[in-house]
């Protein structure tokens, strides 16, 4: 006989904006929420040595995607990872150097591209897909899990100058130079984040976001080949081995080409950074699609009035539809915890 104690899981409010429904208090997470600003996240880093070795350990990266949820009560976790762990699994060298930012073997020729084509070794992310399965098991029945990937151009710009750089110009140029070997990258990206974004589905995420930090610095057409086309391909190839699958875009800076991103990739939220026009993004991009974002980080760093009223503004603008609370692009380093709850108390009407 079936228990007449109630089974119904607890709603997870992100899920059911992902869903198109609007929530009265809106959900909210922030991108990096696992990170520096955190004494419990700096504790723990130490422990593990290098942040590849902490993205590597089950335990820890589990650890750390918990502290942000124990502390705040945010309505998603996302897993603690980095978007060149990718990179990693097809092959290429990469090291995180302490305030320096990530350092890859540069990829620049057609051959050393060549050499990524069907690659990826998911096998070498056995710890990920790991840390997935501890972290589902243990987050509140409330908290929607997101898993990520970073989008192919945005991964591929790190690949190709094998740092980050101001502009990306050494990608742009290889884009515009060499566009084959530019695509045979592409391809071999989108190709394995189908297969990573399927797997951690798997191993028990209920979303995922794609970062294409990079994306809003391309004029239209290089847009289109580059953010677009490969975000649809990765959208529909994940969703052929997982039915329904929910999908969160984020490619930054994408200013009023947003629009045109909406209209051609099938996604059910699109993350806005925190320079997007509020009005623009209302009518245009949340009357189509759930938004996410959009506070400028400076702001938890800045705190007071001027964190109130941004957070006023963004709640303005699109408390009335599918809504997510979120930052323009991922909290810094230098941003005391108090202005995180002040945020959250203001969030969440206390
Ligand atoms: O949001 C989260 O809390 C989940 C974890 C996460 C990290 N990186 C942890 C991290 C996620 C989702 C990312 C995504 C990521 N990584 C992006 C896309 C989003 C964005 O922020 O633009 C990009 C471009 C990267 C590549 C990357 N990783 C860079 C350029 C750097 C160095 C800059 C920096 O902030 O130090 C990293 C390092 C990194 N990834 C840290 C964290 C917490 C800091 C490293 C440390 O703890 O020493």
């Amino acid at each position: 006989m079936p228990s007449s104690v109630s089974t119904t899981p607890p709603t997870r409010k992100v899920l059911d904006v992902l869903a198109g429904k609007r929530q009265a208090v809106p959900p909210v997470w922030m991108m990096r929420q696992a990170g520096r600003y955190l004494p419990e996240y700096r504790a723990t880093r130490e422990q593990a040595g290098s942040f590849l070795d902490l993205c590597y350990d089950p335990t820890l990266a589990a650890e750390v995607t918990f502290q942000p949820i124990r502390r705040f009560g945010f309505d998603a976790a996302i897993l603690f990872s980095d978007i060149l762990v990718v990179p990693h699994a097809l092959g290429q060298t990469v090291r995180f150097t302490a305030g320096e930012g990530p350092q890859l073997e540069p990829v620049v020729t057609a051959e050393n591209v060549s050499r990524y084509a069907g690659a990826f070794d998911k096998t070498k992310l056995a710890a990920v897909f790991e840390a997935v399965k501890l972290i589902r098991a243990g987050l509140p029945a409330e908290t929607t899990f997101l898993g990520f990937c970073g989008a192919p151009w945005t991964v591929a710009t790190y690949m190709v100058a094998g740092q980050g750089t101001p502009d990306q110009g050494p990608a742009r140029l290889l884009a515009y130079r060499d566009p084959k070997t530019m695509q045979r990258l592409i391809d071999s990206l989108v190709e394995a984040s189908i297969t990573y974004l399927t797997e951690q589905f798997r191993c028990g995420v209920d979303a995922v976001q794609l970062f294409d930090t990079w994306g809003g610095i391309l004029p239209p057409a290089e847009f289109d080949r580059w953010v677009i086309n490969p975000a649809k391909r990765i959208v529909d190839g994940v969703r052929a081995q997982v039915p329904g699958a929910r999908i969160i875009a984020f490619p930054r800076g994408a200013g009023t080409q947003l629009e045109r991103f909406v209209d051609r990739v099938p996604v059910d939220a699109v993350g806005l950074d925190w320079t997007m026009d509020l009005e623009f993004a209302r009518e245009r991009i949340q009357s189509r699609v759930a938004v996410q974002g959009n506070l400028d980080p400076l702001l938890l760093v800045a705190g007071g009035d001027a964190l109130d009223r941004g957070v006023d503004a963004v709640m303005e603008a699109f408390r009335d539809g599918p809504f997510i609370f979120n930052l323009g692009h991922g909290i810094t380093p230098e941003a005391p915890v108090e202005n995180v709850e002040r945020m959250l108390a203001r969030v969440r009407g206390r």
